[in-house]
């Protein structure tokens, strides 16, 4: 018979408790573990099984509003167990290492995953203690290390990150997560694209005018604000999210679906998105900071962080040359909403209005990441009893009435669900951390040295500074959202 070990670093932490503890409960309620799977906590927090048990517990059903009773969360606690200790100390590593063996015992294979829910700072001890501690060595099964985001802060220090962790695990034990892959509504991007044949032949410059990502949310930094304002918005949402929707979008359909063809589309588009010159940014970026946010704890009171970003990027490839790829995001926006519209291109013909310039009625393909998961298609209608006069309208799909007894599960337990059965596709290969590091570099600059941004404040539930909108009206464009009601 063999085992599994999960092990969290960072076992008491926030990640653990809102979102690692509860996908795996749910995981195990639809009998999707690993049998004899254990889940081992180790954090510097002094505590027992029993005691760990019972604060997480508590913590799942506060911090993640998990309902659970006490008997539920029993026996799944059954297979919850703790190693109090510090990741740089030899010693509580190697008794991490010996609890590990002794709940093995003789079963073999005994594969073990590692899941690096600890500040970012912490992650290059961590791996060298696995290395140092011979805890990565697959002697009696399999060894694999999630790795979350941020991965570096730069490239910089991606390329260290990454290098450092080739010392101790090869790419294939590598998981590197960006939970957006995770969701459902990500997925289904590829089926959309790949699964259905109306789509793909007008997927490309001869039919699309322009593509948009917009994910927003109205969250401001909160009790993050220390951690936040040493992140920034480009840190934390483009040059993971953002970018890995893009590439969703824009990559040329891979022949099969497993993780290397799906990786070596993905990072095709990455390395075709056109570089900026020093000082060229600007002009197709554009940064915001919410009024208000220098006065949240933690953030410093003449903070040049921004938390809005909206950005034009341009493919070079056959497919996408000359279509722009129009990209906002931010806290404190007018609504919570995360939608990838396509434009496509006017008719070529006015039959109906002839003697008008305007494009009448472009077609626009949303598909509506979250919430109201679905896909809106809109078209022009004959307005009815009017004549010739047309008028758009939106076809609707909706996830929750088309798939009304199934609900939509959390992002991490599709990807813990994968990451323990060695299926890499939703996650992210090194050459891709790069290539997306580079992508933002220019983003990063001092906003006050000679190739910075400036960082333009913007109201509070709005969409964003006035200059966001300015970006689009340049090009005779304007953002577009329709799963959502714009605010
Ligand atoms: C995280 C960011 O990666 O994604 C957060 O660090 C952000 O700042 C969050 O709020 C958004 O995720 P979701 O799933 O709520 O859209």
């Amino acid at each position: 018979m063999s085992a599994t070990s999960f092990v969290i670093f960072g076992a008491t932490g926030d990640l653990a408790q809102r979102k690692l503890l509860p996908a795996l409960y749910h995981l195990r309620g639809k009998g999707r573990l690993p049998p004899n799977m254990r889940i081992v906590g180790f954090s510097r927090t002094p505590h027992t099984d029993a005691s760990y048990r019972d604060a997480m517990f508590d913590a799942v059903r506060a911090t993640a509003g998990l309902q659970v009773t006490r008997a539920q969360w029993a026996a799944f606690a059954r297979n919850l167990y703790y190693v109090p200790g510090d990741l740089d100390s030899f010693d509580r590593m190697l008794d991490l290492k010996a609890r590990l063996e002794l709940l093995e015992g003789k079963r073999r294979p005994a594969d073990r995953l590692f899941y690096l829910s600890i500040a970012p700072g912490l992650y290059e001890t961590a791996i060298a203690s696995l290395g140092a501690t011979g805890l990565a060595v697959e002697d009696t099964g399999w060894r694999r290390i999630v790795v979350e985001k941020p991965f570096g802060r730069d490239l910089e220090t991606a390329l260290r990150l990454n290098q450092v962790v080739s010392t101790v695990f090869h790419e294939k034990q590598v998981f590197r997560i960006d939970h957006y892959l995770g969701k459902e509504t990500v997925q289904n991007l590829l089926v959309f694209r790949f699964a259905n044949a109306i789509f793909e032949p007008l997927w490309n410059r001869n039919y699309v005018n322009n593509v948009q990502i917009t994910v927003a949310e109205t969250v401001t930094a909160g009790d993050r604000g220390a951690f936040y304002d040493q992140t920034g918005v480009v840190r934390d949402m483009v040059q993971n999210h953002l970018l890995q929707i893009l590439a969703l979008v824009a990559m040329e359909p891979p022949s099969t679906a497993d993780a290397e063809s799906l990786r070596n589309k993905k990072i095709d588009v990455l390395r075709a998105i056109r570089h900026w010159k020093p000082g060229q940014a600007r002009q197709h970026a554009v940064l915001g900071q919410y009024n208000g946010y220098r006065r949240e704890k933690g953030v410093a009171p003449d903070s040049a962080t921004p938390t809005s970003v909206a950005l034009r990027l341009y493919i070079d490839t056959w497919r996408w040359h000359g279509v722009p790829f129009y990209l906002r995001t931010g806290k404190a926006l007018a609504q919570k909403l995360s939608e990838v519209v396509v434009q496509f291109t006017c008719p070529p013909h006015r039959m109906f209005s002839p003697e008008s310039d305007e494009c009448l009625g472009s077609n626009v393909l949303s598909l509506c990441l979250q919430p109201n998961e679905g896909a809106h298609l809109r078209f022009e209608t004959k307005v009815p009893d009017q004549g010739m006069t047309t008028q758009p309208v939106d076809m609707e799909f909706h996830y929750q009435s088309a798939f009304k007894d199934r609900a939509i599960p959390e992002a991490y337990e599709r990807l813990l669900q994968d990451a323990l059965a060695g299926d890499a596709s939703l996650f992210i290969r090194s050459d891709q951390i790069e290539e997306s590091w580079r992508i933002v570099e220019p983003l990063l600059a001092p906003p006050g040295g000679p190739h910075g941004i400036p960082v333009r404040p913007y109201d509070q539930r709005s969409w964003g500074p006035d200059a966001a909108e300015s970006l689009l009206e340049q090009d005779q464009r304007s953002w577009l959202l329709t799963c959502g009601k714009q605010g």
